[in-house]
């Protein structure tokens, strides 16, 4: 099932082009210079329930402005936005309900009271049955460590603590759809992994939809099964990391250590093939046509393998060399 629609969807933001000076200000009285920038151009995909969507793209692209429009933040200019069959800006009441969302640049609890009150306050706001709160919360406190922080006010908490606590308040209510604009910027790898851990496992459990979005590539590569690439507002990529990998990705290189001087390896050098060979081990390059299973075959003919490893590009350089090549 489709859980989320978008199509053709567009924001502009009107920039008032400021001049200094009091004769300017006094100008703008009366008449105000404005430019239109269009942040999100056009961009349509359809999420469905279960899937862990990974939406990346460089800084500017417009991924928070997607993800403001989709949780009803912001209205668009142009397009239409379904999430569990709601309008999100139009009902942002029931939205609020079928939604979670983090904002890991902002915080969006209350800084003075503790994390359990918040807890309390959001329990009412959605309300939740008792038995319903008390299953959420020892499963957040239980995931998340917060034992020994839910008595201490917001403010007093460290960053990583509070990231903890932040994800846990958007989820408390159990959301069928969650939004993670970069919920693990400035963490430790501790945390990192945790956060990681959690979204695969209410992912699993309770088969929540969710859209990450993080410039830690291996983040997505360890949790998103598709990925979302924009860039200057239009979407440029949409499909599964797979596809991905096997579409950009231009060069592999294979190494292989033999228990002896390499032989008749040199009838493997083709256009696709490239052999570099260092005493007893092999670095082979070969386009993506091929397949390394075929290579290391041909060379255990005449040699005996010893270990071999597969280097195929990462997903860092892909996506460092998608966002290269549009900008040249
Ligand atoms: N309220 C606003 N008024 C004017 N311009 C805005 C506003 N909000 C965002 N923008 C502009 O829209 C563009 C996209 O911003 P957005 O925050 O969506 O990018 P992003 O992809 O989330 O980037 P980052 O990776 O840095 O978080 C930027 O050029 C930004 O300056
Ligand atoms: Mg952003």
């Amino acid at each position: 099932m489709e859980i989320i629609k978008v199509k053709n969807l567009c924001k502009s933001f009107r920039i008032t082009s400021k001049e200094h000076g009091l004769k300017a200000a006094i100008k703008s009285l009366f008449k105000s210079d404005y430019t239109i920038k269009e942040v999100v151009k056009n961009i349509s995909f359809n999420i469905s329930e279960g899937e862990i969507i990974g939406y990346i793209g460089p800084n500017g692209a417009g991924k928070s402005t997607t993800i403001k429009m989709l949780t009803g933040i912001l209205v668009p200019s142009a397009g239409e936005v379904s999430v569990c069959g709601i309008l999100p800006w139009n009902q942002r009441i029931d939205n609020g309900f079928n939604i979670g969302v983090v904002f890991g640049q902002r915080s969006q609890l209350w800084w003075d009271i503790p994390v359990y009150d918040t807890f309390n306050l959001l329990s009412k706001l959605y309300k939740l049955s008792k038995e319903n709160y008390k299953r959420n919360l020892s499963l957040i406190i239980d995931v998340f460590e917060l034992k020994d922080l839910l008595h201490i006010p917001v403010r007093q908490l460290s960053l990583g603590q509070r990231m903890r606590a932040e994800i846990a308040s958007a989820i408390i209510h159990n959301p069928k759809v969650l939004y993670l604009d970069e919920p693990t910027i400035g963490l430790d790898i501790v945390i990192k992994r945790k956060i990681r851990e959690f979204i695969k496992r209410i992912n699993k459990d309770f088969n929540t939809t969710i859209i990450l979005t993080t410039h830690d590539v291996s983040e997505i590569e360890k949790v998103c099964n598709r990925v979302i690439v924009i860039d200057k507002g239009e979407l440029i990529y949409d499909d599964s990391l797979k596809q991905l990998k096997d579409r950009f990705s231009r060069i592999n290189e294979i190494e292989i250590k033999l228990d002896n001087a390499p032989q008749g390896i040199m009838d493997l050098q083709s256009e696709n093939i490239n052999i570099r060979v260092k005493e007893h081990t092999l670095k082979v390059k070969y386009s993506k046509e091929i397949k390394p299973i075929d290579i290391i075959n041909k060379v255990a003919i005449n040699n005996k393998i010893l270990d071999f490893n597969i280097n195929e590009n990462d997903l860092e350089e892909i996506i460092h060399s998608i966002y290269v090549a549009r900008n040249n």
